[in-house]
C-alpha cells in the first residue's frame, strides 16, 4: 500500500505510537483526520503536519462512546468522500490486582478498548465496503493469548479485539475486499507505560516504523520486538501447572502500583 494521497483517519493520534505514526505520515503527503479527546493537542499536530502536500484535520472523540465515534467517521466522508486506511490506537491501560478486584475497572477497559474499536469498525464498514479497497489496522497486544496476574481488565479486552478481528478478517477481504490487520506491540515507551520499566522496549519511533512498514506490505499480524514475540510465544506452549509458579511479582513486572486491600 502507498500513503501518497490516501485518506488516513487515526485514532489515538494524541498518544505515544498515534502520534510518531500521524508525523511519519504526515511526510507521505496523505490526508489525515486525528482523532482523541485532547481538542489543544490535537489542534496544535495538525497546525505543525498541514503543509501544501498534506492536509490534516481533526475531530475530538470520546472512542467509548458510539454517538461520538459515529460522527467521527462521519465528518471524515463527507469531508474526503472515502477513507483508504484507519489506523485503530486509542487505548488505556489500567492495572486490576486481585486485592481491587474491581468491575468497574474492567468495564471501563472494555468499553474503551474493545468497544471503542467495535464502534470505529461498525461505522468504517459502512462506509468501506462499499469503496473497492481499504485497509483497518487495529492495535491489540503481544500477550494476548495467556492471562498476566494483575493485567486482567486490559488483556481481556485486547484478548477480545484479536479474536474480533481475526473473526472477521477474511470475510471482510473475500466479501468487500477489506484489508483487516491486528498490530500486536510488545512494549513501547510512551506515556501508556510510562509508570513500569520493561526491559527490551521499543521507541514509538521505532514501532511506527515497524507499523507503518507492515501496513504498507499489507501484512496481516504486526508483532514486535522480535525477542518479546520469542519470550510470548514460548509462554504459550507452557503448560498451566508450570505457567502458574512464574512468581506474580514477575508477571505484574517491575513499578507495579501496591494495591491497598479493600
Ligand atoms: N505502549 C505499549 O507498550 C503498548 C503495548 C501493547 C499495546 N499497546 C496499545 O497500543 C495503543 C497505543 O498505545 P500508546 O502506548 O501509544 O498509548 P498512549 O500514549 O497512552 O496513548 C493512548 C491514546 O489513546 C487515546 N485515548 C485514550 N482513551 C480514549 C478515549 N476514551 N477516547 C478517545 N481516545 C482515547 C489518548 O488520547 P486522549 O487522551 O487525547 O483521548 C491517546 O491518544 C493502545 O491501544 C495500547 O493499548 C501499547
Amino acid at each position: 500500500m502507498d500513503f501518497q494521497g490516501k485518506v488516513i483517519l487515526i485514532t489515538g493520534a494524541t498518544g505515544g505510537m498515534g502520534s510518531e505514526i500521524a508525523k511519519k505520515l504526515a511526510k507521505e503527503e496523505c490526508k489525515l483526520i486525528l482523532i482523541a479527546r485532547r481538542e489543544e493537542k490535537l489542534k496544535e499536530m495538525c497546525k505543525k503536519f498541514s503543509s501544501n502536500k498534506t492536509e490534516c484535520v481533526y475531530k475530538k472523540c470520546d472512542v467509548s462512546n458510539k454517538e461520538e465515534v459515529r460522527k467521527s467517521v462521519k465528518f471524515a466522508h463527507e469531508k474526503y468522500g472515502r477513507i483508504d486506511l484507519a489506523i485503530l490506537t486509542a487505548g488505556v491501560l489500567i492495572p486490576n490486582p486481585i486485592e481491587t478486584m474491581d468491575s468497574s475497572i474492567i468495564e471501563k477497559s472494555m468499553k474503551i478498548n474493545f468497544f471503542g474499536t467495535v464502534y470505529f469498525l461498525e461505522s468504517l464498514f459502512s462506509v468501506m465496503k462499499k469503496q473497492k479497497t481499504a485497509t483497518i489496522a487495529v492495535t491489540s497486544t503481544l500477550p494476548d493469548g495467556r492471562g498476566l496476574a494483575g493485567w486482567g481488565a486490559y488483556g481481556a479486552s485486547k484478548a477480545a479485539i484479536s479474536w474480533l478481528v481475526e473473526s472477521l478478517r477474511a470475510e471482510a477481504k473475500q466479501k468487500y475486499n477489506i484489508n483487516l490487520l491486528t498490530i500486536k506491540p510488545g512494549s513501547v515507551e510512551t506515556p501508556m507505560i510510562k509508570d513500569y520499566h520493561r526491559q527490551g522496549s521499543v521507541t514509538s519511533d521505532v514501532a511506527a516504523d515497524v507499523i507503518l512498514r507492515g501496513i504498507r506490505k499489507e501484512k496481516k499480524v504486526i508483532q514486535f520486538p522480535i525477542m518479546q514475540v520469542i519470550v510470548i510465544k514460548v509462554g504459550e506452549i507452557v503448560p498451566p501447572f508450570l505457567y502458574d509458579i512464574v512468581p506474580i511479582s514477575h508477571r505484574k513486572g517491575p513499578d507495579y502500583p501496591e494495591p491497598e486491600e479493600k
